[in-house]
């Protein structure tokens, strides 16, 4: 066990590369450059950070949309006498934090351990909590109530209403190694239902999910309190999302009936949330931005238009003069981009693809779309390995979607 240095955990969605590129960036974000060690173990990804840098970590963590849970883990025991030994510090520390409250004190036990060794592990920290519960003379409520280990889901955890009452300990069994650890923060499914269904109107053919505006704009790597641009705003998520993480944020929306709504969508949210920063939509065409704003932005962060809704994968021609168009479109928006963009900027956007029974992939040319523009591609993030693009799976049916990360570079043209 050492003192300065630990490891934080994290639990990776759905999209573990997308997840993996999201933390990457909260970790430049909270100003760690340097190299770091990590490792990926199932769905977690273990990495070691300094302690004076987890506050940082975990206040922008939030500010992801791919990320499950993070927790830190206080101890790395080699055998099961040493978690005895270990256990009732935590267990005295977690009582302090929360008692003098009415409620039970709630201890969620998480067991990431192979099936055989759970019974024993479970019945040291049960033993434990309880004996050190009689003894302070607190209630204690031990989830799950029978059986030895529960993964509390996000809805489970925020209905627990854990962050207020209680603590989920998670118990990692790697190679002969016993990790203990705590859970710090958990997605919370909640906020984005209400943020969601809470809207006076919504458009279904037009609308980004949150939790993909907010990995988008994430990705962007760009300060809170920058200005950031959605070139393709629709009825206004994005924007919301970027308004919420105290961003100021332009639209451009060629239809007028989506300004309409993102425009009452954006009034409610500000007020419900009490939202103070700046917002404005452009009912214009996104070729013309920079025709129309004369200043340099922080990002441009985008679900652009994808093509014509189609109800079957076009026939290989078919795709072919759709992306074609698609790329005719989006040259001359990126033109734009790079014209209001600041130098070292991004842009983070989705492109579409299409996929084919035999294998045959049609998707946007990407040195075709930036020639001639001061943009890069960005290959790589700066930690853990990923590449990209990243492919954001296949949630509209027949259009596969990828993000792209392209950087404002002055000096190329
Ligand atoms: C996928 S939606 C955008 C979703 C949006 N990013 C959000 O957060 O909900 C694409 C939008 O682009 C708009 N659009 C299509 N072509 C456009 C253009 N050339 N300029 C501006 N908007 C355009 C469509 O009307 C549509 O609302």
């Amino acid at each position: 066990m050492t003192i300065n240095s630990e490891y934080m955990f994290f639990k990776l969605g759905r999209n573990k590369e997308l997840a993996k590129a999201e933390i990457s960036t909260i970790f430049e974000k909270a100003g760690i450059n340097r190299k770091i060690n990590y490792f990926q173990w199932k769905e977690f990804l273990f990495v070691n950070i300094e302690k004076k840098e987890e506050q940082n970590i975990l206040r922008k963590i939030r500010e992801t949309g791919s990320v499950v849970k993070v927790g830190c883990c206080f101890a790395k025991c080699g055998s099961e006498t040493e978690v005895r030994e270990i256990i009732p510090d935590k267990i005295n520390q977690i009582i302090n934090k929360f008692s003098g409250k009415k409620e039970k004190i709630k201890f969620s036990i998480n067991l990431q351990i192979e099936q055989l060794k759970q019974k024993t592990i479970s019945e040291i920290v049960r033993k434990e909590i309880l004996k050190i519960a009689k003894d302070r003379r607190v209630e204690v409520k031990i989830i799950p109530k029978k059986g030895y280990s529960i993964e509390l889901s996000p809805y489970q955890y925020h209905k627990e209403n854990m962050p207020k009452r209680g603590v989920e300990l998670v118990i990692f069994g790697i190679k002969s190694k016993i990790y203990l650890g705590e859970t710090k923060w958990v997605t919370n499914p909640f906020f984005d239902i209400k943020l969601d269904e809470g809207r006076p109107e919504r458009l279904f053919t037009h609308g980004t999910s949150i939790k993909i505006a907010r990995s988008l704009i994430n990705l962007t790597n760009t300060k809170n309190d920058g200005k950031i641009v959605d070139p393709f705003s629709g009825t206004g998520t994005l924007l919301i999302v970027g308004l919420l993480q105290s961003y100021d944020v332009i639209g451009f929306e060629k239809d007028p009936k989506c300004v309409r709504v993102a425009k009452t969508n954006i009034r409610w949210a500000i007020d419900k949330y009490n939202i103070k920063k700046d917002w404005k939509i452009y009912k214009n065409d996104a070729r013309d931005m920079h025709k129309i704003i004369n200043e340099k932005v922080d990002a441009i962060v985008t679900e652009p238009y994808l093509g014509p809704f189609l109800k079957n994968l076009p026939d290989l021609e078919e795709g072919k003069d759709i992306i074609h168009e698609l790329e005719k479109l989006y040259a001359k928006v990126l033109y734009s981009c790079s014209q209001i963009l600041k130098d070292d900027s991004r842009v983070v956007i989705i492109f579409p693809f299409y996929e084919y029974p035999d294998k045959t992939k049609l998707s946007i040319n990407l040195e075709r779309v930036i020639n001639g523009l001061s943009l890069e591609l960005v290959e790589k993030t700066l930690h853990f390995n990923v590449n990209f693009p990243i492919s954001i799976g296949r949630e509209h049916n027949i259009i596969s979607r990828q993000i792209v990360i392209l950087k404002k570079n002055s000096m190329k043209q």
